[in-house]
């Protein structure tokens, strides 16, 4: 029986999609882990929307600089450098879309990777910005703001109920339409329309692996499902 090195050798276009058990080896806590500490009382679904920010910025804010600071402190694991890797040993070949926002895809050297729900290093205005909103010079606080007129920042990522950036979720839909085999990894796939993605490469015939030591939502798709953690499996997988 052909092995999922075979379909990645005879592949011409490779979509791989990720999720949190992307960076568990790095350390990174995934979504759906019991979250420890001061931020064992919040599930991440209380903390990650508009209107809790509205009501409780600093208490948002500062789960966020928590996570921000917890990744300041991991790196990215051998499953993301052997995507990297691939991506440089064979340009065009392997697009990479993320629902992670800890950046460790692009510290490990993916290029292009499409963030879906953005970014945790990125901020930005949480109203429409004013002329007197000038990012260069925030007041500092928790969160910071603008000293003229008060305006808050907020963390660039994508909070419960709100809309992907089109151009990413254009990028992805492309290669999800594009791809002849799927790498799903580290994902539950619970929510969309990431997981989206990976139905609609298995409704045009594309072959769909997922890598995930536990079941998913979408085993479903899946051609071949690998219970093992990324970072053991993808090193193995991606070499020539
Ligand atoms: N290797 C591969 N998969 C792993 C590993 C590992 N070492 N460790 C855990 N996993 C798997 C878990 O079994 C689980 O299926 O990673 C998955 C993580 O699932 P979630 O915590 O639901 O994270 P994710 O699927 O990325 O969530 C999607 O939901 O919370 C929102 O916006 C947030 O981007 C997030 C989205």
């Amino acid at each position: 029986m052909p092995t999922v090195r075979d379909w990645i050798g005879s592949a011409h276009h490779i979509a791989v999609l990720t999720g949190a058990g992307m960076s568990a080896e790095s350390g990174v806590p995934t979504f759906r882990d019991a979250q420890t500490g001061l931020w064992a009382q919040f599930k991440p679904e209380d903390l990650a929307t508009e209107d809790a920010f509205r009501a409780h910025p600093r208490r948002v804010w500062d789960w966020y600089q928590f996570r921000r600071d917890m990744i300041a402190r991991v790196a990215p694991n051998a499953g993301h450098l052997a995507l990297a890797a691939f991506q440089q040993r064979h340009p065009g070949r392997l697009t990479l879309i993320t629902q992670n926002v800890d950046g460790l895809h692009q510290r490990a050297g993916s290029t292009d990777a499409i963030a879906l729900h953005g970014n945790l290093a990125d901020d930005r205005w949480l109203d429409m910005p004013r002329d007197c909103c000038d990012p260069e010079f925030v007041e500092a606080g928790h969160p910071p703001h603008c000293p003229t007129c008060g305006n808050l920042r907020r963390p660039a990522v994508v909070w419960f109920g709100e809309m992907l950036p089109l151009p990413a979720l254009d990028a992805a839909q492309k290669a999800a339409n594009r791809c002849d085999l799927m790498l799903v990894v580290g994902t539950s796939g619970l929510v969309y329309p990431a997981a989206g993605l990976a139905h609609t490469a298995h409704r045009r015939g594309a072959r769909v692996v997922v890598i995930n030591p536990e079941a998913t939502e979408l085993d479903v798709v899946a051609d071949l499902c690998l219970h093992e953690p990324a970072a053991q499996c993808l090193p193995t997988l991606l070499e020539d």
